[in-house]
């Protein structure tokens, strides 16, 4: 049952519901506005537990009042917004999903919240509303499709949140608030979307099933869908892909989804192009076995593609952008290609295949040349490309790596509204040496040193001369414990970045 959330005029003090929401930056004693009407309405129960020490306003913190028949609503939860200088719509969705978790865990079915920081914290209202929207349903997510007793062990109360309602005071803010709303739960649902297809055990979520997965989205929103299977990628030539495809019983798939968002300015172009590895056993180069069910994420950069592409359908920038997913597994089969063995991209390149573990950059060099081949000449590429990324960066943000400084900038500022953050490696040509193969016009493997931007060396000869950022989410796809708007396990990182970042080259055309 999915969790709605409106936006609605009143006064937050007199609404009734089984809890309200309200808020506190640090160091406020006197709260005003929302906060302070509903601490009116309570005889001043709020200011006397500031006065007392047990609400101080961090970050993170919520306190939990029994309104006991004093307003209409059950409960009052407040809600620290931490120091209002470090104030941002990232405050706003960890504090939503915090808050949101916190009452699903009381058993609470709804909840009625303030515009938190669309007031002091000098937020507009639609992104406050936007960031409500966001935290509350990401927050709010759950994967439980394989528990047989529905809860299981999960220490989350089993009863959701069917409803949460943005109270808003002054009646001229509210449709913007709505506006708000509905951007935010548009790129909410395609972020779950993400979520779900890497959470997904490899036994199902086969490159066929991703196939079946982009259909639903390209029928639900309205895009155009086209699967390359094996036959098709050896007519265009795509050695690389094939070669990683190889070793598995499944059919590879390369997923084309396409959205025309203006179609009489076909150079008004984005290409979002995924790493779609349905699991990863490292192939002939053979993982060792402690972590490898994780490499059933390995797809989570073809799942944000498909994802954005649904958030995209949705909010219909004036743009043309088209999704493409190398899915396929990577397999030590019988037919598997070996260390050594040397394949040709769709481009006439060729790799020398090192480590067949390297398999990523391998699916992903064709799949660029295929969008170059569709006249595409601004690419964006998603994938967990390599375990060095996780040692770099760890999970705080995503590497970024390109040959376009404006593209760069553009990714950056779409991260800054998302607050998906990503940080640029830089790409010198000293490392274009330790790619080079005594065989072969490149090798799979740079050795130890600089291991994620060697990657993204080799993929650059695949982008060749289109505007390209290669987005390396090894250490942000899936994340560790359960925080504001990230649940433990997949994130679905960068698929609200991407779709900001259509809607942003679309306005500044
Ligand atoms: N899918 C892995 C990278 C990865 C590792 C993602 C850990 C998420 C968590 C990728 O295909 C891979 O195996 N990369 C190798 C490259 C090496 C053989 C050059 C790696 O990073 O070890
Ligand atoms: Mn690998
Ligand atoms: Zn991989």
């Amino acid at each position: 049952m999915p969790t709605k959330v409106e936006v609605v005029a009143g006064d937050i003090a007199s609404f009734e519901t089984p809890a309200l929401v309200v808020n506190l930056f640090e160091g406020v004693s006197h709260p005003a506005g929302g906060t302070g009407a509903v601490d009116r309405a309570l005889d001043g129960a709020i200011t006397a537990l500031i006065a007392d020490g047990e609400i101080k306003g961090k970050l993170g913190e919520v306190t939990l009042i029994h309104a006991l028949g004093r307003i209409p609503a059950a409960r009052v939860v407040v809600a620290g917004l931490g120091k209002s200088n470090d104030f941002d719509a990232g405050s706003v969705r960890r504090v939503s999903g915090d808050v949101a978790r916190f009452l699903r865990r009381k058993g609470v079915t709804g909840f009625a919240t303030i515009a938190h920081g669309a007031g002091i914290g000098g937020l507009d209202a639609g992104e406050c509303a936007q960031a409500i929207a966001e935290g509350t349903l990401l927050g709010l997510y759950k994967f439980d499709t394989y528990r047989s007793n529905g809860n299981g062990d999960s220490d989350e109360a089993d009863n959701g949140i069917a409803s949460v309602s943005i109270v808003e005071w002054d009646a001229a803010r509210v449709d913007a608030l709505a506006a708000g709303v509905s951007v935010g739960t548009a790129l909410a649902e395609a972020t779950m979307v993400a979520r779900d297809l890497v959470n997904h055990p490899a036994n199902v979520m086969t490159p066929t099933k991703m196939a079946e997965a982009a259909r639903e989205v390209a029928e639900a929103v309205g895009l155009d869908l086209d699967v390359m299977d094996r036959e098709g990628m050896s007519e265009h030539g795509m050695g690389a892909f094939l070669g990683v495809a190889q070793g598995s019983e499944e059919p590879p798939k390369l997923i084309v989804l396409t959205y025309r968002g203006d179609p009489d300015n076909p150079g008004n172009n984005l290409g979002l192009v995924g790493k779609g590895i349905t699991f990863d056993t490292g192939g002939i180069s053979l993982k060792p076995a402690a972590n490898m069910e994780a490499m059933k994420g390995d797809m989570a950069g073809g799942a944000s593609v498909i994802a954005a592409m649904r958030a995209i359908g949705t909010l219909k920038p004036r743009i043309n952008v088209t999704g493409l997913i190398a899915a396929t597994e990577n397999m030590p089969g019988g037919r598997a290609q070996r260390p050594g063995d040397v394949v040709t991209a769709m481009n006439g390149k060729t790799i020398e295949v090192i480590n067949t573990d390297a398999e990523g950059r391998l699916v992903l060099a064709d799949a660029l040349c295929y969008a170059r081949s569709l006249g595409i000449t601004r690419l964006v590429d998603v994938a967990t490309l390599t375990g060095a990324m996780v040692v770099t960066l760890g999970k705080a943000c995503t590497g970024m790596m390109g040959n376009s400084s404006d593209l760069a900038k553009e990714v950056s500022k779409a991260g800054d509204a998302s607050g998906e953050r990503f940080w640029e490696l830089p790409m010198l040509e000293d490392y274009r040496e330790l790619i080079r193969s005594d065989v072969a016009d490149m090798k799979n493997t740079g050795g130890r040193q600089a291991g994620s931007i060697t990657a993204a060396m080799l993929l650059r000869e695949f982008a060749e001369d289109a505007d390209w950022i290669h987005l390396d989410i090894a250490g942000t796809s899936t994340a560790s414990s359960s925080k504001g708007h990230l649940v433990k396990g997949a994130t679905g990182v960068p698929t609200r970045t991407l779709a900001q970042l259509a809607v942003n080259l679309a306005k500044e055309r």
